[in-house]
């Protein structure tokens, strides 16, 4: 980015944004004030996540928890279970403290300082939240406002190295009066544009407000901005599961530790997700019972450092006496499992 590039100016965004802005259920309507636990909650939910993703959870989850007091109060298990899905489930946590302290204190902050502080809550979040739910003229920087900025101002050296060089780009976006005077909107256009016209892709670069002032457009390299360092492959690593089940139609869950990976979270019980496959002897020492375990199937599934390879395998038995709890099948949708146990799940449940 040279210190000379022209900023594309807000007030034709802004435009943009007023003719054609999603409606979101976290979003206010024009002249709404927007309610800073929705907006808190939204942006928790959409890290690492589509706005596509997110809906039919945010849904569910305003209804069972109305309010940032209902979230505090609510036990942990209720709001996990209420996650079990969307991923990266440390995040589940956090959201439950930090509804916790909010209710303490009575209100969120209202700056990103006093939101940063918050747990749960990054550099990107508290900016988020403090632009949309309480007019601070701060630039949040997400993939999306990443993206538009790489490309507006052509800043053509590769992630994670460009990170700052984008971020003082996005930041130069926000200077304007016009954004200064609009943040919510300005950061919310900037969501909307990158989510729906500077895709990653191919850019709809004809139906840009921004086509005139764009650097990368006119440099003919839109669509390859912002470039990105080659990714290490993740490893892969391997498990077994256990899916042991009673005359009742039970099956055997346990819980995992309360920290770390999934921490919290329900599970068939299992080996160690180790690098080197099982053998069939190895992981008999791991079951829950002895018992005439027979293959059930094979679930794969990503996870944020490694690729698992998961060999679920299925007994019956006609009493369970073993360490965890038993729930019956058919209530398994409202357990906390998240998505890898779905799917060992449904594995077994087919086989
Ligand atoms: N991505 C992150 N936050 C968002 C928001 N508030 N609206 C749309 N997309 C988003």
């Amino acid at each position: 980015m040279s210190p000379a590039s022209s900023v594309p100016p807000a007030a034709a965004l802004l435009a943009w944004y007023d003719r054609h802005r999603r409606r979101l259920p976290w979003r206010a309507e024009p002249g709404e004030a927007a309610d800073p636990y929705r907006v808190w909650l939204s942006e928790i939910m959409l890290q690492q996540t589509t706005v596509v993703a997110v809906l039919p959870y945010y849904e569910a989850f305003l209804t069972r928890f109305p309010s940032v007091r209902a979230l505090a109060e609510a036990p942990e298990a209720d709001v996990m279970a209420a996650w079990a899905g969307l991923g990266y489930y440390a995040r589940a946590r956090n959201l439950h403290a930090c509804a916790k302290a909010v209710a303490g204190a009575g209100g969120f902050p209202r700056d990103v300082a006093g939101l940063r502080a918050l747990p749960g809550i990054g550099p990107y979040t508290a900016s988020a939240v403090a632009a949309i739910a309480f007019g601070v003229p701060a630039v949040p920087v997400d993939g999306n406002v990443e993206r538009v900025a790489a490309r507006v101002f052509a800043v053509t050296q590769a992630l994670p190295a460009a990170k700052q060089d984008i971020a003082a780009a996005a930041a130069r976006l926000g200077e304007q009066p016009e954004a200064r005077a609009r943040p919510s909107d300005f950061a919310q256009a900037l969501f909307d544009l990158g989510a729906t016209v500077c895709t990653p892709a191919s850019p709809a670069c004809g139906v840009c407000p921004w086509l005139g002032a764009c650097a990368a457009r006119r440099a003919g390299i839109a669509a390859e901005l912002p470039r990105k360092a080659p990714k290490r492959a993740r490893p892969l690593r391997h498990g077994v599961h256990f899916w042991l089940t009673d005359p009742a139609g039970r099956v055997l869950l346990r819980r995992r530790p309360p920290r770390g990976l999934l921490g919290g979270m329900t599970e068939l019980p299992g080996t160690e997700w180790r690098v080197s496959p099982w053998a069939a002897t190895e992981w008999l020492a791991f079951a829950p019972m002895r018992a005439e375990w027979r293959p059930a199937g094979q679930v794969r599934h990503g996870l944020t450092h490694f690729e698992l390879a998961i060999e679920v395998v299925a007994a019956s038995v006609p009493a369970i006496r073993a360490e965890g709890f038993l729930r019956p099948v058919a209530d398994l949708a409202g357990e906390a499992l998240p998505s890898v146990m779905r799917k060992c799940v449904r594995v077994a449940s087919a086989a």
